[in-house]
């Protein structure tokens, strides 16, 4: 059987590069090496010989891809007492430099991403932007969390005037974007907040980085943030934008076209009969064909319903056959949007059978079951690119509600980001945000959750606020009830805490929870913290001052302060296995072992461990039955060579063929 040994990195996005250009031009690789001038033989008029070419370029570039390319050395590490229902949670919520983690996430998420939503920084000239050290990213963020250099100024703004602030925002952006692009599932998209300092510059980018077809209708949504503002001689700007991209925009077409049924579930609404002054008695012709949902053939009689709700049939028989109108009539009765279904009717039969209303198409009407007082009207909505969104306060407005106004600044309005998730994702969906400043995007898919459950990954750097920029202050701004200040990362960890109590007790005083036991169930507002840090395995983590106690500290192989959790959750990172898995914790005579995702997985990193072991673990396979079981050791916790090796032979006698050690 092969040992596999697991070391302390992260995917090698490079190697999987190289393999699947392997799987599509065999012929250029030969010992993991690319022939370039085969590539060009193959590739014959594809190929760009012109050194002049339309490019986007900036110092820097080169380096910065290959930032984004390089494995990270670093960890996630478990932290229960900061999270909310670990145990039963499938959200995650991750502290820490976003491209470090955006590196450890490739494996376990690869294409598993359907909406990723981010505000990065402006660059304004004044906000936080991270300075990447293209050395040691990692160890540059552990030393970096305090933010001070050596003569106590904060090393990670870029100040208006710097020369280089383009430059320098353009290589930040982009090595996250590039990674986050793998993260997308095929029928993925991103939406990224931005204002005129960079609009340029990232459309730029992202159309290097995604493809300018993938651009989600050529255009971008314009967000109307403010009402107007008083002023003479000078444009007064009262916008931002959001750019969209799709990971592939084919696949995003089809997953909102008409004929989708999931779709279409979340889009069906009713449309009511209802008199009001507003809204008098008017006769519409239904053309035959219109079907009914839950009959097949039914008549009904010249009046259906009463009082407001009130339908008379004046010509023709209200009547289906095998679920459809079997001919043409003429109904009377109070129904709103009368013009546009007689519009909508007269192209029944038609090649075009939609009707457009305010940018939200129709493309069906139906009868109900229950004598009709209600049409059913089906309709794919559309976003229209600009989104007027009054809301100068309604981002402060919705932490206010939190009793936590004034603790950051500019946050953006759950109603904007709750339009964008609402119409990009649904049931099961996951929605990462890697700048989530103080946790708006969470926010918005928790209120939603109430409908239809997403999952949310967010990460964020633990920046300090500063109350006064000059004097490098930190901030005093104290929460009610938390009297300590707290840096971005704590408070959106709070916000996301005190949103989520609230969706669940709104939905108890709503009685939701009582009538829909589905949604109770379903309702998750937990979240699972982990925190970024150098790997567990000592290895991937040398202290060159002290290189003899690290090479004392190799042969134990794990760095000292960190338990069996740390480990676990670091086996789970580089192995791709989804971190919110179960997690189950077996004594067997006075060893541990943990089954992760009911036996997928199992762990064991106990101290001389004999023979025996390889027996206990063959029970619990019996009665966990995965379908494969791959089995992890210390590969210093064997009592000798030969409870190893008898260890290996008997679980791959029994079926378990994969052996691990750290
Ligand atoms: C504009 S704010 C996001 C605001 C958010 N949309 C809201 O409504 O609260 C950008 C956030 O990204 C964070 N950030 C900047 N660089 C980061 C990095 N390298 N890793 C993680 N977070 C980062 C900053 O701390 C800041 O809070």
């Amino acid at each position: 059987m092969q040992e596999t040994q697991i070391n302390g990195e992260s995917l090698d996005i490079v190697s999987e590069n190289v393999s699947k250009l392997k799987d599509l031009f065999p012929e250029i690789v030969t010992e993991d090496k690319i022939d370039f001038d085969k590539l060009k033989e193959v590739l014959g008029k594809y190929t760009e010989e012109d050194n002049e070419r339309y490019n986007f370029t900036w110092k820097g570039k080169s380096t910065a891809s290959r930032l984004a390319q390089s494995p990270s050395t670093g960890t996630l590490r478990p932290c229960k007492e900061e999270s909310k229902n670990w145990d039963t949670t499938e959200n995650l919520y991750i502290e820490g430099d976003n491209l470090e983690v955006l590196k450890l996430l490739q494996k376990g998420y690869y294409e598993k991403i359907k909406m990723i939503y981010i505000d990065p920084p402006y660059n304004t000239g004044k906000n936080f932007v991270y300075a990447d050290n293209y050395q040691d990213n990692l160890k540059n963020y552990l030393d970096m969390t305090n933010q001070f250099d050596e003569e106590g100024n904060r090393i990670s703004n870029i100040t208006e005037s710097d020369g280089r602030r383009h430059t320098k925002w353009i290589n930040m952006i982009y090595p996250r974007l590039s990674l986050a692009r793998n993260l997308l599932a095929p029928n993925g998209v991103i939406f990224i907040s931005i204002d005129d300092n960079e609009v340029e510059n990232l459309r730029k980018i992202c159309d290097e980085i995604f493809g300018e077809e993938n651009r989600l209708d050529r255009g971008s949504i314009i967000w109307i943030n403010k009402g107007s503002t008083k002023g003479f001689n000078k444009i007064v700007k009262n916008h931002e934008y959001i750019l969209g991209y799709a990971k592939n925009s084919k696949l995003v077409e089809s997953l909102y076209g008409v004929n989708n049924p999931e779709k279409m579930d979340f889009i069906q609404e009713r449309l009511q009969i209802k008199r009001s002054p507003k809204n008098p008695p008017a006769k519409v012709k239904f053309p035959k064909g219109l079907k009914i949902e839950g009959h097949e053939n039914i008549k009904f009689e010249n009046v259906i319903g009463n009082g407001t709700n009130r339908i008379d049939i004046i010509s023709g028989d209200l009547e289906f056959k095998n679920g459809v109108l079997i001919n043409d009539v003429v109904l009377e009765a109070s129904f709103p949007y009368k013009n546009q279904m007689i519009d909508f009717f007269s192209k029944i039969g038609t090649e075009e059978k939609t009707y457009d209303y305010k940018g939200q198409e129709w493309v069906e009407v139906y009868f109900t079951s229950t004598g009709v007082p209600y049409f059913k009207k089906l309709r794919k909505y559309k976003i229209i690119s600009s989104i007027l969104e009054n809301v100068s306060n309604s981002g402060y407005n919705d932490l206010k509600k939190l009793d936590m106004e004034n603790v950051f600044d500019n946050p953006k309005p759950v109603k904007l980001i709750k339009i964008l998730i609402d119409y990009f994702t649904t049931k099961e969906d996951i929605i990462l945000d890697f700048f989530l400043g103080s946790g708006t995007t969470i926010h918005s898919s928790l209120e939603l959750s109430t409908k239809n459950k997403r999952i949310f990954i967010g990460i964020q750097y633990p920046e300090n606020i500063y109350e006064n920029d000059k004097n490098n202050e930190p901030s005093i701004k104290f929460l009610k009830n938390i009297n300590k200040p707290l840096n971005i990362s704590e408070i959106c960890k709070e916000r996301i805490r005190r949103a989520g109590d609230k969706v669940a007790s709104e939905m108890n005083q709503n009685g939701q929870v009582s009538l829909d036991k589905n949604t109770k169930n379903n309702l998750d507002t937990g979240f699972k913290v982990f925190k970024l840090d150098s790997s567990n395995l000592s290895k991937w983590d040398p202290e060159y001052d002290n290189i003899e106690q690290t090479l004392l500290d190799s042969v134990k192989n794990i760095v000292p302060g960190r338990n069996q959790l740390d480990l676990i959750y670091e086996i789970m990172l580089k192995y791709g296995i989804d971190l919110t898995l179960p997690l189950e914790e077996y004594q067997i005579k006075d060893k541990t072992v943990f089954s992760i995702g009911f036996g997928a997985l199992m762990v064991c990193l106990e101290d001389n461990m004999t023979s025996e072991m390889a027996t206990e673990i063959i029970k619990l396979k019996d009665g966990l039955s995965p379908e494969v079981m791959r089995v992890v050791f210390k590969d210093n916790g064997f009592a000798s060579d030969s409870d190893k090796t008898n260890i290996k032979e008997t679980l791959k006698i029994n079926g378990i063929d994969e052996f691990v050690t750290i």
